[in-house]
């Protein structure tokens, strides 16, 4: 995380990502982040953001798969969003529901496969289940994995697998970090390689705290709903020109 770069100041020459050695990072995760200030900036309401920033999933995912990533982790809704005010969750919560059943089908027909990171407390059950339909319909689909983060919080994971390892009579001194690993929601999937986050923060906000340990960092000034397959390309580029140490020389 130290060096943390924006698109304005660390645009790479475009020929990187049409190199036949360029490095592409196998899973990209987003916290996408400015939908109420997008709205804000157009007098409009806070959900007309959200709205538009959903929509913008359709645009980023078929670039992501040109790019060749292979998995793809967006944050959609973090245990701490409960916290805002009922109507803008309730009206996200519409939102994901109505989303979910549309555009699970276009998904399929794209050869993504859906997957869910989080927990359903709290969420009613028609969206629980529009959820559980796209990750079962799509479970064969090998082109591109899409990782829904939703009502996921990192904290609440870790504790999580700490739970189940308890519940398993692990000693403490048999747990290892490949133990921890294999219960978050994450098993099995490699840790992000590229963390990007819109609308100009710098912060995880409680998202894969631990998958996070050696992500590359990107931050783009652009909100969500405005932040295009343009964008996806920079922060790509971004991560080409990295040297990854993991702590070494
Ligand atoms: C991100 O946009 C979407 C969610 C957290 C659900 P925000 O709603 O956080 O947008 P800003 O940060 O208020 O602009
Ligand atoms: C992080 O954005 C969560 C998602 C993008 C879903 P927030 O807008 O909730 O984060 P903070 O509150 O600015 O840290
Ligand atoms: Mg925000």
């Amino acid at each position: 995380m130290a060096n943390v770069p924006s698109a304005a100041t660390d645009n790479a020459p475009e020929s990187i990502i049409t190199s036949p050695n360029a490095t592409v990072p196998q899973h990209v995760a987003i916290i996408m982040d400015g939908n109420g200030r997008w709205a804000q900036q157009r007098h409009l309401p806070r959900l007309e953001g959200h709205r538009n920033g959903v929509d913008n999933i359709q645009r980023i995912v078929p670039c992501a798969i040109d790019l060749g990533i292979q998995v793809l982790t967006l944050y959609a809704f973090s245990t701490e969003n409960w916290g805002r005010p009922q109507e803008e969750v309730s009206g996200l919560m519409r939102l994901f529901t109505l989303i979910s059943r549309r555009e699970t089908a276009n998904l399929h027909r794209q050869g993504v496969r859906v997957f869910h990171i989080g927990s359903f407390d709290g969420v009613s059950a028609p969206l629980a289940r529009a959820i559980q339909d796209a990750v079962v319909l799509t479970r064969s689909n090998t082109r591109m994995s899409l990782n829904i983060a939703f009502n996921y919080g990192g904290r609440d994971e870790i504790v999580r697998a700490v739970r189940e390892l308890m519940r398993q009579d692990v000693g403490p001194d048999d747990i290892t970090e490949e133990m921890i690993s294999s219960h978050l929601y994450t098993a099995g999937l490699r840790d992000p390689d590229l963390i990007i986050r819109t609308a100009g923060e710098m912060r995880l906000s409680n998202f894969l705290l631990w998958q996070a340990a050696y992500s590359e960092y990107y931050s783009s000034p652009k909100l969500w709903p405005e932040f295009g397959p343009d964008d996806l390309r920079l922060a790509v580029e971004s991560y080409a020109n990295r040297k990854r140490k993991y702590g070494r020389l």
